[in-house]
């Protein structure tokens, strides 16, 4: 008998991992799925992008292991897209770190500063790979409440009511996923301050500031903010290059240096051809962002549309790559509500109870499907 790690035991399979499956099975059986569910990309990179990968192909050292910190050029073009988009110098020889996926880097984030029983300041509603990263590595998730009244922004009065002794991360992320909210220059310098108040490494996990969004920000604009915060970045929804897995972590040589100590001993290097790829995209002009603006523009006023037929109250402020709605009066259930439409309609929309139990009484739709198949599951009711 093979038994488990007791880390498997705090840890449940990812929600999309599992209803995808479900999701398609039923695919499988005929049904005309459409799937506004997760947020990946349907679009693709640009041209120069994937010649940019084809032709690496044939370069000397291609196919060997890369450099634990990605190649140089990589470096310099993540660099130059912070001093360029948002306005933040980064020295691309210790303040940047690639990596595969930013997903991932919540796992080397927490194993380079997490302690077993330290605590982790966490959104409800948000992203729910902080918290099973945080059980995996044997901290304790400590939710901060986000909510519509308070623009889903955290109240900096409960913050300080917290017991905040053991607490070592605090994660973040604006423009906030699942909801939407922009966030502002404001928050992140009140975070900032209450980071270094508290000794708390504050981290902004920013994948949407491209997406309808017209003033991406970072949160390493704030004044002194690389004395405790490292900023999360990913080229999935910006370049649509998900299946890619190109992220990168942003902050102070010493932060960063710790980031490298566990990520150089889970991994042997980024793909050649992909860091070549990711270097094209991340120089592309700003008419790539209208570009893709353009089609999102009209698919979220289709989606829009969607969401106010079911009943639901679209949150309208929100940006990046999802719809976010509160269900009709009087329904309470978001999974019963979109199982029920799964079920009836075979469209597959977001319960917002899988981002904590803030997001009760909402769902999400991802800006992922095509105009016509927005309006066909309009048509659908
Ligand atoms: C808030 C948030 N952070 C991080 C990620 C992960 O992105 P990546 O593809 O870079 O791992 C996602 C992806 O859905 C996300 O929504």
């Amino acid at each position: 008998m093979i038994t488990l790690a007791k880390r498997l035991n705090v840890v449940e399979e990812y929600y999309f991992s599992s209803k995808l499956r479900e999701v398609r099975q039923l695919a499988s059986e005929g049904k005309p799925i459409i799937n506004m569910g997760i947020g990946s990309p349907d679009l693709k990179p640009s041209q120069a992008v994937i010649d940019a990968v084809v032709n690496a192909m044939q370069d000397e050292n291609a196919h060997q292991y890369q450099s634990y910190q990605g190649l140089p050029e990589l470096r310099k073009g993540m660099a130059d897209f912070y001093q360029n988009n948002y306005g933040v110098a980064l020295d691309p020889a210790v303040e940047i770190l690639p990596l595969i996926g930013s997903k991932e880097g919540i796992m080397h984030i927490s194993m380079a500063f997490l302690n077993e029983g330290d605590h982790v300041l966490i959104p409800n509603p948000g992203y729910p790979t902080y918290t099973s990263v945080t059980n995996l590595v044997g901290a304790v998730p400590v939710y901060y409440d986000l909510k519509e009244a308070n623009n889903w922004e955290p109240d900096f009065d409960a913050l300080e009511k917290l017991d905040l002794s053991k607490v070592k991360i605090m994660w973040l992320g604006y423009p906030h996923m699942p909801t939407g909210a922009r966030g502002s220059l404001e928050l992140f310098a009140k975070l900032v301050a209450f980071a270094k108040k508290h000794n708390i490494l504050l981290i902004n996990d920013n994948p949407y500031s491209f997406v309808l969004n017209d003033k991406p920000m970072s949160l390493l604009q704030v004044e002194g903010a690389k004395d405790v915060a490292l900023e999360l970045n990913s080229l999935s929804k910006t370049f649509n290059m998900a299946g890619w897995r190109v992220g990168m972590v942003l902050g102070s040589a010493a932060l960063i240096d710790a980031v490298l100590k566990v990520k150089s001993n889970m991994d042997s290097g980024m793909f050649y051809g992909i860091q070549k790829g990711a270097v094209t995209a991340l120089n592309s002009d700003k008419s790539w962002f209208e570009d893709m603006n353009k089609i999102y523009r009209k698919r979220r006023v289709l989606t829009e549309q969607l969401a106010e037929k079911l009943g639901c109250k679209v949150y309208k402020e929100g940006v990046g790559l999802f719809v976010w709605a509160k269900l009709p009066e009087g329904i309470e259930s978001s999974e019963d509500f979109i199982d029920k439409i799964l079920y009836e309609k075979s469209i597959f929309i977001t319960p917002g109870t899988i981002f904590g139990n803030n997001g009760e009484g909402y769902i999400r739709f991802a800006l992922c499907v095509k105009e016509e198949k927005v309006q066909e599951a309009i048509d659908r009711f």
